[in-house]
């Protein structure tokens, strides 16, 4: 069991992309010890320099003292192997969505961390209990998963494997709550509650973009405008980056067995095909060079 009160809980954080960054800020600003591992070198000082200037932009706006922003900062501790986790408490992986390299992170973290480490994966829409059916000990794996961009979604899923501890799913509410987020229980389900309701919502978006019914950025002004979602479906893909988005598609499609519904769409494959990833690399659905999505001319 993990005390996940503690005022010297060390959290581990595996994969300093976007959510990782965005978990370690978090932690870092409830008082939490934060080890960034990430499998590409550099990333993980890379992490620590942009969570410290997100943390001094919050300071610059009031909405953090320039001390608390200080102290954030110093409980960043980028390592350089993933021998360096061991000692920490808790373990929240934030890497690819690829079921075997997860399976094969925590196989390794296993080895690591004391046995009483809980494992945690942000994973969007792989299941909980296949992560952990890779383990010695599957009890302490446990689903944690954010929503992008972390520290403004003050929501999280948590979600138990079939084998999973009932500790373990306890003790991911209480973190969440110590993060300042609201946790919800899902049961472990293709997708859990947002990943199947919101899909269904992004692949429908992309069958009328298909069906020639209005482009895409029409379709965004009607569901906002007329049908109160804060994003657009295809907003909402170019912020979550067509690179991730796809295959939770794929993955919720197939875990449904091929449910026509969950159907991914051949138009968003073949902009990921082609770079166009979104936000990340300045070109998605929408163009986001020099600021605001446009859509180009
Ligand atoms: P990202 O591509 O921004 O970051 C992934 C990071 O993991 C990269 O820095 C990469 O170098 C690192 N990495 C990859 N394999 C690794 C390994 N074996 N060991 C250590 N580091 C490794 O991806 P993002 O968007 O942060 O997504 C990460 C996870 O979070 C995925 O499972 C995704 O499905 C999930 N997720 C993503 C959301 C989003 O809106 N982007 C929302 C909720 C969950």
């Amino acid at each position: 069991m993990v005390d996940v009160q503690s005022s010297t809980l060390t959290l581990g954080l595996v994969g300093t992309g976007v959510m990782g960054r965005g978990i370690a800020q978090l932690a870092a600003q409830a008082g939490i010890t934060v080890r960034l591992f990430d499998a590409r070198p550099q990333a993980a000082d890379e992490a620590r320099a942009s969570i410290a200037s997100m943390l001094d932009s919050l300071a610059a706006k009031g909405r953090l003292s320039p001390e608390a922003a200080l102290a954030a900062t110093a409980r960043l501790e980028p390592v350089p192997q993933e021998l360096s986790l061991a000692g920490c408490h808790v373990v929240v992986e934030a890497i690819v969505e690829d079921l075997r390299v997860k399976q094969e992170l925590f196989t390794r973290l296993e080895g690591i961390v004391g046995p009483d480490c809980l494992l945690a994966t942000n994973t969007s829409s792989l299941s909980v209990t296949a992560i952990a059916s890779a383990c010695e000990r599957p009890g302490r794996v446990g689903g944690f998963h954010f929503f992008n961009p972390v520290p403004l979604m003050k929501v999280v899923e948590v979600i138990e494997g079939a084998r999973t501890e009932p500790w373990v799913g306890e003790a991911l509410v209480t973190l969440a709550l110590r993060l300042g987020h609201r946790p919800v229980r899902a049961a472990d389900t293709p997708g859990f509650i947002v990943n199947h309701a919101g899909r269904g919502f992004g692949t429908e978006a992309l069958r009328i973009l298909q069906e020639g019914v209005a482009s895409f950025a029409d379709i965004d002004r009607v569901l906002r405008e007329a049908a109160g979602f804060r994003m657009g479906p295809f907003e909402l893909l170019d912020l979550t980056g067509l690179d991730v988005s796809h295959p939770v598609m794929e993955s919720v499609y197939e875990q449904f067995y091929q449910e026509p519904r969950f159907r991914p769409s051949y138009v968003l494959r073949q902009r990921l095909t082609a770079g166009l990833l979104g936000r990340k690399s300045g070109q998605g659905f929408y163009s986001h060079e020099g600021g605001k999505p446009h859509v180009e001319p």
